[in-house]
């Protein structure tokens, strides 16, 4: 029987403009992203990650841009059920409660009106603590005036989250969201109990980003070569490939007995921990097997062997250095 309690599946877009990591070509790829786009949507995944970082080499907020035309060609029913996050950079000229107030305008513009939710997009707490309390401020500030509906945090850990709950929560504003890298191969699991746990005790939902350790997770045991990729994509994969192989072996067994990808099995592991995996679509065949891996769940011996395997592999994704206690 499908658990109705397990969160469901959202897609972010990160990849959307950004040559250097993803090997984003320019316009060449627009129309294929529109069809990924399509594809997720009319199979019901209704929650879209972006950034006004994300697409940006020089800054123009690609991503949005294009998410925002994509929502735009949707029946108005269609749109309605999206949930449209995106998140604000705490750069260091973005100050005062104020910091953020041309970025949200601007945000909001390039998706052409349709924004439920805005997050903080890292924690300035090992900077400049005081930076992120008036970035906050200034966020619950857009929720009071109606601006948006829902507000979240990003790359903070359990202490800074309870610090800002109880804060929020004296001013009668409940945060929505924590986005962290959660996955089978993100860095420190030891810390992944406490942030669940945080997240559920205070009512806060948890996003799972890079679901998949940028793909990594999907690739069988078998394949040791890296496919072609973007340099830093490719190094990265390089490293972890041999260390990852006891894990994806776990994986790819528990895919094949469930006749089920290696990467649906990865994000229901992330599901089984009550955390919505937001996965980096490319085309529509994995949509589609996003969309698949909202139909069953792990068993709870498949969920405990997945975390044996991924306690066991040393090497892990690099820390977001921004991520905070
Ligand atoms: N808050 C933050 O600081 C932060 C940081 C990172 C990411 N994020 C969010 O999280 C989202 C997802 O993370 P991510 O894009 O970094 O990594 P990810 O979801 O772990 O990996 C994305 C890659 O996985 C591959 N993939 C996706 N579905 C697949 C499938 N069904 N089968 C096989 N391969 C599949 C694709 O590889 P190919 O390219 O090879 O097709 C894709 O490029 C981002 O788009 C962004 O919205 C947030």
């Amino acid at each position: 029987m499908f658990n109705r309690a397990l969160p469901s599946i959202g897609f972010g877009t990160w990849a959307w403009g950004n040559k250097f990591l993803w090997g984003y070509n320019s316009k060449n790829d627009d129309a294929l992203l529109e069809e990924t786009f399509n594809e997720a949507v009319n199979r019901g995944l209704n929650f879209i990650d972006t950034a006004d970082s994300y697409g940006t080499g020089q800054l123009r907020g690609r991503s949005e841009e294009l998410l925002g035309q994509f929502i735009n060609k949707l029946t108005p029913a269609k749109s309605k059920n999206l949930i449209v996050a995106t998140k604000l950079a705490p750069y260091p000229w973005r100050i005062g409660r104020k910091g953020f107030y041309s970025a949200f305008i601007a945000s909001k513009e390039r998706l052409q009106g349709k924004l439920d939710r805005v997050q903080l997009h890292w924690s300035t707490y090992r900077y400049a603590p005081w930076q992120e309390v008036q970035l906050m401020e200034g966020l619950c500030d857009f929720l009071e005036s109606g601006d948006v509906s829902e507000i979240g945090v990003s790359n903070m850990g359990p202490n800074r989250l309870r610090w800002f709950h109880n804060r929020l929560s004296k001013r009668g504003i409940a945060l929505k969201s924590l986005q962290i890298q959660f996955s089978l191969l993100s860095p420190e699991p030891h810390k992944h109990l406490d942030i669940c746990d945080a997240c559920n005790q205070l009512n806060i939902e948890l996003l799972a980003y890079s679901p998949l350790a940028f793909g990594l997770l999907a690739i069988p045991p078998i394949e040791e070569k890296v496919q072609s990729t973007t340099l830093i994509r490719g190094n990265l994969f390089r490293r972890l490939l041999p260390s990852s192989i006891g894990l994806r072996k776990e994986l790819h067994k528990i895919a094949v007995r469930r006749g089920r990808s290696q990467a649906q099995v990865a994000l229901n592991w992330c599901r089984a921990h009550k955390a919505m995996p937001i996965v980096g679509l490319r085309n529509p065949i994995q949509a589609k097997d996003a969309s698949d891996a909202c139909k069953w769940h792990l068993t709870s011996n498949e969920k405990e062997a997945l975390d044996i395997a991924s306690q066991n592999c040393k090497m892990r994704m690099p820390n977001n250095p921004f991520q905070s206690i």
